[in-house]
């Protein structure tokens, strides 16, 4: 089995073909977690899974499972895949790459008559990117026994809709219980999302765990008046109070460097007209790093900026904020990440060992089930970016390093 490779161009074709639900007119893709996108990414990919021979069941939380079977059918399956969900103004391979690039490893077992010992399941997780309804991987959170089934189901969009109602709208509320079965292991190939790769000139991450990240909702107070008879001293402008605290924030991440990251991704201004003074501003915050103990001094010096500034404005501007989710940083399995890196040496593709700077469900999954993830370089490290680009032959080498990586595994 030495030799065998996957269709490196039917992948391409099924990656573009995906694209084009959701498509956006900058060349990105919009198909964000339980809309009508969805739903058609949904079904499409059931349709190519069906074609393919696999049998597909849905569990509560919505995430989809495309069974092969194994020779023998006692042994836990192999999980290979990702998301199809995407952010707002998304690319065409963040997830995406994951869950055909699993099942283009299907189609090639299947185009050379193997069977694996072990059967395999391809996944496609929901809500992994958190956008829609905070926090991000929620499905394999629960799955993994991070959360809770009520937990998951009842988080919110800003319109309030919840992911259980989302989830029967879109036809996507399966029976199957969430989790509770064994796993033999579980591997995720996915676009680096950073540069490194790239810069190096390597085709291939190893990855060897994931950082931490912390997501905060925070809300700034003062008070409504108009934007003209009011003196600038009398006011208690929220907007004003919130933006300075900007700055303060993106210094915990340089005093980090350099593996320090803090965003602010969503800033609202109430309520949001020119000639009136803001009241109230929310806003979120996402810190992260690859050490526990950072993430932590991180924390705490968010809290400390938020407790000065309280003080500051002695009462008359109240600054608060909450952490809504914290995902620590996890070493994914020694095992697997050896499987990875046979499976490169064995193709001669240059590798280095990584950590991802980003989520992804392999992080929560990692807790119960022995887990490793596979990087390819994506231009300029882009994503979460309608530019968003990986070639065609980046594509096929993370694909042919899933394919030898399940195989070792499966038929251990
Ligand atoms: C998931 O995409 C993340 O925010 O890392
Ligand atoms: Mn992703
Ligand atoms: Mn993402």
């Amino acid at each position: 089995m030495a030799g065998l490779s996957v269709n490196g161009e039917r992948l391409w074709q099924s990656l573009m073909t995906m694209a084009e639900i959701g498509a956006t007119a900058a060349g990105g893709v919009n198909r964000q977690t339980l809309t009508d996108e969805d739903r058609r990414g949904r079904d499409l990919f059931r349709e190519w899974c069906e074609a393919a021979g696999l049998s597909v069941s849905v569990d509560r939380m919505g995430s989809m499972f495309a069974r092969r079977q194994g020779k023998d059918e006692r042994r836990p399956p192999v999980l290979l895949g990702s998301h199809l969900d995407s952010q707002p103004t998304g690319g065409k391979f963040d997830g995406a790459l994951g869950v055909l690039g699993a099942l283009e490893v299907i189609r090639t077992l299947n185009d050379h008559g193997i069977e694996t010992q072990a059967p395999l399941e391809v996944v496609n997780w929901t809500n992994e990117e958190g956008c829609r309804f905070p926090p991000a991987m929620i499905a394999s959170g629960v799955f993994a026994g991070v959360f809770d089934l009520d937990y998951g189901l009842s988080r919110k969009d800003h319109a309030g809709n919840t992911i259980g109602e989302e989830l029967q709208g879109i036809g996507y509320a399966g029976e199957r219980p969430v989790g509770h079965r064994p796993v033999g292991a579980l591997f995720e190939l996915h676009i680096e999302q950073g540069p490194i790769l790239e810069a190096e000139g390597r085709r291939i991450g190893i990855v060897t765990g994931g950082q931490g990240t912390r997501w905060y909702d925070c809300e700034v107070t003062g008070a409504e008046t108009h934007a003209g008879p009011s003196p600038m001293e009398v006011r208690r402008d929220a907007l004003r109070a919130g933006a300075a605290l900007l700055e303060e924030i993106y210094q915990i991440a340089h005093r980090h460097a350099p593996d320090g990251r803090a965003t602010v991704g969503e800033f609202q201004a109430y309520p949001g007209s020119r000639n009136t003074v803001p009241g109230r501003v929310r806003f979120t915050v996402d810190l992260r790093h690859p050490d526990g103990g950072t993430m932590d001094a991180m924390d705490h010096a968010l809290r400390e900026v938020f407790e000065r500034a309280r003080g500051r404005h002695a009462g008359r501007i109240d600054c608060q904020v909450e952490e809504i989710w914290y995902a620590p940083p996890v070493a994914f399995d020694p095992d697997c990440i050896d499987a990875v890196r046979q499976a490169a040496a064995a193709l001669r593709l240059s590798a280095r060992e990584i950590i991802s700077g980003a989520g992804h469900d392999a992080v929560y999954m990692a807790r119960v089930v022995p887990t490793a993830m596979i990087f390819v370089p994506c231009k300029d490290g882009i994503s979460h970016a309608e530019v968003e680009y990986a070639s065609p032959e980046a594509c096929a080498d993370g694909a042919n390093v899933l394919l030898h990586a399940v195989l070792a595994r499966a038929n251990a």
